[in-house]
């Protein structure tokens, strides 16, 4: 037990009371720890993993992988195309850069294929099927590579020809979602000034945050600590430099509740059938800020 005015367990040499001792301003000094001090604490006290340089080139060339697999597989996806036919075309396009499809065989049940597509009312975890896209679809395509052990998790929405406004709006005000959750990402913001913004976002422009699913850290693992809520919270986990986690928010028309599939266990629709959408970037949290590690373009 270390008392206020022992030294600091930091080893900067100052007295606890003046460096790491808990109060409402330690959120100042996390940052100006060495990197290996700052890992230990961030896994102990939260679990999360800090990744090395090394590590986070190897997540960054998964990302831009994954990212440059959902454009390609985007631009295939057109009115009388099949989600099958699409995600065979992904699965290749893993296996030729020497990536695995990390959802094939995810979970339990084990999820059947390689990427997610999900459609109008289907909220995340769609599977493909040999149903071909309509006029006025809206569809969220998914895709998570693992690329030398490391992932890269990204997503974003594709329109079918001309979609209702209700279909509209809910992939607009998702992306912008997503986006206006990114600006304010740099070390020392709570994370929970994350969800915070992106409910007020969804919820000036009449829409709802789904809660059953978040985003998550993510990097060495699929799904890594910490959770990323995307409605509001006051989770008061600092951000901090070498964090990578997702941003994922799941935007509803209607009610925020969503309905599991009975028959396979994965597909979650809105409860009242009404359009959902989503998009989704894989971040880093730099010294003076982010980087977009999924960086696929519209
Ligand atoms: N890629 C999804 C995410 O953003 C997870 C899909 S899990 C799967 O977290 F098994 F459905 F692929
Ligand atoms: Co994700
Ligand atoms: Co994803």
């Amino acid at each position: 037990m270390i008392g206020r005015n022992d030294l600091c367990w930091c080893g900067s040499g100052k007295k606890w009371k003046k460096c790491h001792f808990p109060n409402p301003g330690q959120e100042q000094n996390i940052d100006t720890l060495p990197f290996e001090k700052r890992a230990a604490l961030y896994r102990k006290q939260y679990g999360i993993i800090l990744k090395t340089p090394a590590q986070i080139e190897g997540i960054r060339r998964s990302g831009h992988l994954a990212a440059k697999i959902l454009d390609e597989v985007c631009k295939r996806a057109q009115i009388g195309v099949t989600t099958e036919e699409l995600n065979t075309y992904a699965h290749k396009l893993h296996l030729d850069a020497g990536a695995i499809p990390a959802p094939l065989g995810y979970g339990e049940p084990p999820f059947p294929k390689s990427i997610c597509t999900s459609i109008n009312e289907v909220i995340c975890h769609g599977i493909p099927d040999s149903v071909p896209l309509r006029e006025g679809d809206i569809m969220n395509i998914d895709i998570t590579c693992i690329l030398n052990g490391y992932y890269g998790d990204c997503s974003r929405m594709v329109h079918l020809g001309n979609p209702n406004p209700e279909r509209c709006l809910v992939s607009k005000v998702s992306y912008e979602c997503l986006m206006k959750a990114i600006e304010i990402l740099k070390p020392g913001v709570p994370l929970g000034a994350i969800g915070t913004a992106i409910h007020a976002h969804a919820k000036t422009a009449g829409c709802s945050v789904v809660t059953q699913f978040v985003g998550h850290g993510v990097g060495v693992g699929f799904h890594e600590a910490p959770q990323i809520p995307h409605y509001r919270n006051s989770i008061a986990t600092p951000l901090t430099s070498g964090m990578t986690f997702t941003i994922e928010p799941m935007i509803n028309a209607g009610t925020p509740t969503a309905v599991i599939d009975k028959e396979n266990g994965w597909t979650a629709r809105s409860a009242d059938g009404r359009a959902s959408a989503q998009w989704e970037h894989t971040l880093l949290i730099t010294e003076t800020g982010y980087e977009i590690l999924t960086p696929w373009t519209l």
